[in-house]
């Protein structure tokens, strides 16, 4: 297993490309199997989840090209000469549960495993499968598998969401388009990746509005065409990629990126004494001298601070000057990284869903364990402002979402390298 090897050193300096979104690109990827034309989608990211996404619609007959090293898909669903979606594929990526509700809007028939993914918290998804109910699928959960019918199709239907859950919203957002007349969903999720699905959706032919807004409006259309879509710039490697300087001092550009994809955030950067500023190519963020304040942090839906950054945030809490309190709202177990930055020295107190993290000036490198996607990269943040080296142990979350994470960091002055193990 790979292991990444972080050497602290001093202020970072230069750009940093940001990729396209992970989590647009797995539920836009899905979209194919709406339709037998040809789905494009460009400034996808190279990342594993994506080839395990590849993975999933090959095996249930969809065509997948990478074009462009990757960065293009040229995907096509002709006829599906599958409807299962296996637990062998799906229990590596929990958006595997995004392919229901296009082949069930489609075909009338569809098997998924229940997913597996991220171990933070346990993740249900009981909200996708009560919005598909509402538009008249039958279904019955049998042996680990969801077995969903709609024998004479999907029918528009009001789904009111108990809370908001960004992946129910693009399962249903989805189904709706082929569903016979109006769906309205209440309490959407307000993503970008929500946003640019819909945009994606229309761009095939659906007829969509409200996404961004908490009610979304679906009509139904009988069938959708081809498209080519650019995947959305990924707020939360943005994001991540800004705390890098906001860390180590310095100063660094991150190329693509825009303050709507990351409003909250960058509030909470500001408090820090963080400057954050937009250029015509991206957002530019620095720290010149002294430590940086600490601020609380609560996680919710966006445009609320990202659950997906609270990791990160916790880096750079690790050494502020003051104390901070970082609530995780969205998944109940989502502190595994704390242990971890506690090897390094930092001082952090978890009960329950709060974090409280006392600064300390300076963190120490030590070997450590990534637990979960974001936890991998917190560390590896941490890991830029310690004294000494971290070795970072785990790494194949990283690589389920971040590309090219030392050629990044590298290419700004950061002591990075990756170490092949068996
Ligand atoms: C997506 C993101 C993930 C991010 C999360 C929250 C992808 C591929 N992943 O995950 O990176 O951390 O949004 O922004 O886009 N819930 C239920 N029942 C359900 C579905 C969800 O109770 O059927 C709960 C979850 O356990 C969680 C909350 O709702 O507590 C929000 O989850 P949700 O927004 O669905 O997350 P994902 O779509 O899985």
């Amino acid at each position: 297993m790979d292991s990444i090897i972080v050497t602290g050193n001093g202020p970072l300096k230069g750009q940093i490309p940001i990729a396209g979104a992970k989590n647009a690109c797995l539920t836009l990827m899905p979209a194919t199997l709406l339709s037998d034309e040809p789905l494009t989608l460009t400034n996808a990211p190279r990342l594993s989840d994506i080839k395990t996404m590849s993975a999933l619609l090959e095996s249930l007959g969809a065509e997948v090209s990478q074009l462009q090293d990757g960065k293009v898909l040229v995907m096509s669903s002709h006829a599906l000469s599958s409807h299962v979606a296996d637990y062998d594929i799906v229990r590596k990526m929990r958006a595997s549960i995004l392919v229901l509700g296009p082949m069930l809007a489609r075909d009338g028939h569809a098997v998924v495993s229940l997913p597996g993914g991220c171990a933070i918290g346990a993740r249900p998804v009981d909200l996708h499968l009560r919005a598909l109910e509402a538009m008249g699928a039958e279904l019955e959960l049998k042996e680990g598998y969801v077995h969903a019918k709609a024998p004479n199709g999907l029918k528009g239907g009001t789904v009111d969401f108990p809370l908001v859950s960004v992946g129910a919203t693009e399962n249903a957002l989805m189904a709706a388009t082929l569903a016979k007349g109006t769906t309205v969903l209440k309490n959407a999720a307000r993503e970008p990746e929500i946003v640019d699905l819909a945009d994606c959706l229309r761009r095939m032919g659906a007829q969509i509005e409200g996404d961004g807004t908490g009610t979304i409006t679906i009509q139904g259309v009988d069938r959708l065409g081809g498209a080519t879509h650019p995947v959305v710039a990924d707020r939360i490697e943005l994001g991540t990629y800004m705390l890098a300087p906001a860390i180590c001092g310095g100063e660094v550009e991150c190329l693509g990126g825009r303050i709507n994809l990351v409003g909250a955030f960058c509030e909470k950067l500001d408090a820090a004494g963080i400057d954050v500023s937009e250029t015509d190519k991206g957002i530019k963020v620095s720290r010149k001298n002294g430590r940086v304040k600490s601020v609380d942090v609560t996680t919710e839906p966006f445009p609320g601070f990202p659950t997906d950054l609270q990791a990160q945030m916790m880096a750079l809490m690790c050494t502020a000057d003051g104390t901070s309190v970082l609530e995780e709202k969205i998944f109940e177990n989502r502190f595994m990284h704390a242990p971890e930055l506690m090897r390094m020295g930092a001082h952090i107190d978890v009960h329950g869903g709060t974090a409280t993290v006392t600064g300390v000036e300076r963190l120490k490198g030590a070997p450590v364990m990534a637990t979960d996607l974001r936890a991998s990269v917190s560390l590896i943040l941490a890991g830029l402002a310690a004294e000494g080296e971290t070795i970072v142990n785990r790494v194949y979350h990283l690589d389920r979402g971040y590309e090219s994470v030392e050629e990044k960091l590298g290419n700004v002055g950061a002591r990075i390298e990756r170490v092949s193990g068996q």
